[in-house]
């Protein structure tokens, strides 16, 4: 059997992430994927650092953007940032009929329509379950499992980073500054953490995942945001005393009168799943009409959970089995018109 050959963009974080899994669970992935997954190039900024992994048998490509013309079947980016290099990347791999797997949902948000529609062009995959909550597979879950619904609304804690916050001022009493830092060290926040810390990560994966659920066209401008800089512990411990737990929580919901999104802190009723999502825990929240409620829980950050949705998309595609990137192709997509605020 032919392996499934994939370049791989980004040795961070999630990069290492996906060297070790693949290695590591190496024997249960051929058996599931039906055929070996060889990493056969890779690129980052630094070809000296010490990465904690043995990279010596892949060949190093100085040009990130020139992993896309490399001898592999798929390029795996998990470099980072809306535009730039990964865009680059990304553009340049759909071209050249390869498919692609990202972590990356700040690109998505902006540049999501433009690359699925390339990528049907092309006949090739675009996968991004590690774009949304990490580790759980909740794109898969809606995309797949609960395709035969018309979804009426989906929530839930999307950010790692704020929910391991929140959490830790609630029952730590601790500083903010002093738990971002934490977070950092962990692995969870983005290379710039104001996307963690004020809603924009969230409002990425919102966006997407609204595309998903509804069946429209990713919209994150039409995404009200706001993030959790402004709660202080005083807030948390109020808000305890009332009954209650402070959470980022975004929503998105599909009415008669357009689509409504928003992430913004809520108060959360201490008996409410939401409550109890603690740490870099995610937690998605889907309503359909005949499946009813369905709750995703597990790790929304951190290098194996983020790295485990990226190589079950990698399986994915060595089954052969993948459609189109969204709910559907992008030329059925309804045109998501924004929701007035106040009026869901
Ligand atoms: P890291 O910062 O840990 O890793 C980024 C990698 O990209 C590094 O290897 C870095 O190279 C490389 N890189 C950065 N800039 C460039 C450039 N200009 N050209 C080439 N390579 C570059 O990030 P993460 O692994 O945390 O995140 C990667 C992606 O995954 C992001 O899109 C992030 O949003 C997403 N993600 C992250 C999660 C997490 O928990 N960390 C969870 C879900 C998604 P070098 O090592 O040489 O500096
Ligand atoms: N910075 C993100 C978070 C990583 O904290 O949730 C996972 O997407």
């Amino acid at each position: 059997t032919t392996a499934l050959r994939v370049a791989l963009a980004g040795l961070g974080t999630v990069g290492g992430g996906v060297i070790r899994v693949l290695e590591a669970n190496r024997e249960l992935i051929t058996r599931r994927a039906g055929r070996p997954i060889d990493i056969v190039a890779v690129s980052a900024r630094d070809r000296s650092k010490d990465r904690g992994v043995d990279i010596s048998g892949f060949q190093w490509v100085d040009d990130t953007s020139a992993l896309a013309r490399c001898d592999a079947d798929v390029v795996v980016e998990l470099v980072g940032g809306a535009d730039g290099p990964a865009l680059a990347l990304a553009r340049a791999t759909l071209a050249a009929g390869k498919g692609f797997v990202t972590a990356n949902k700040a690109m998505l948000a902006h540049h999501g329509l433009e690359l699925a529609e390339a990528a049907e062009t092309a006949k090739v995959p675009l996968k991004f379950e590690a774009a949304v909550a990490g580790g759980i597979p909740v794109i898969k879950g809606l995309r797949e499992g609960a395709a035969a619904n018309a979804i009426g609304r989906v929530y839930g804690i999307l950010n790692g980073t704020c929910n391991f916050i929140l959490s830790k001022m609630e029952s730590e009493g601790r500083d903010f500054v002093d738990v971002l830092a934490e977070a950092q060290a962990l692995g969870y926040a983005e290379a710039d953490p104001s996307f963690d810390i004020d809603g924009v990560d969230a409002a990425h994966k919102l966006s997407i995942l609204s595309s998903v659920a509804f069946g429209t066209r990713p919209a994150f401008g039409g995404v009200a945001i706001s993030g959790i800089r402004h709660v202080i512990a005083a807030d948390i411990a109020e808000a305890a005393a009332l009954g209650y737990r402070v959470r980022l929580v975004g929503v998105a919901e599909a009415g008669a009168n357009g689509l409504f999104q928003r992430v913004h802190a809520h108060l959360v009723p201490a008996d409410h799943p939401l409550a109890h999502v603690t740490g870099s825990t995610n937690a998605v929240v889907a309503e359909g009409n005949y499946v009813g409620r369905l709750l995703f829980q597990g790790a929304g950050a951190g290098d194996g959970p983020t790295a485990s949705a990226v190589v079950a998309d990698l399986i994915d595609i060595a089954r052969g089995e993948y459609g189109p990137a969204y709910a559907m192709p992008v030329a059925a997509l309804a045109e998501a018109s924004a929701a007035p605020a106040g009026d869901r």
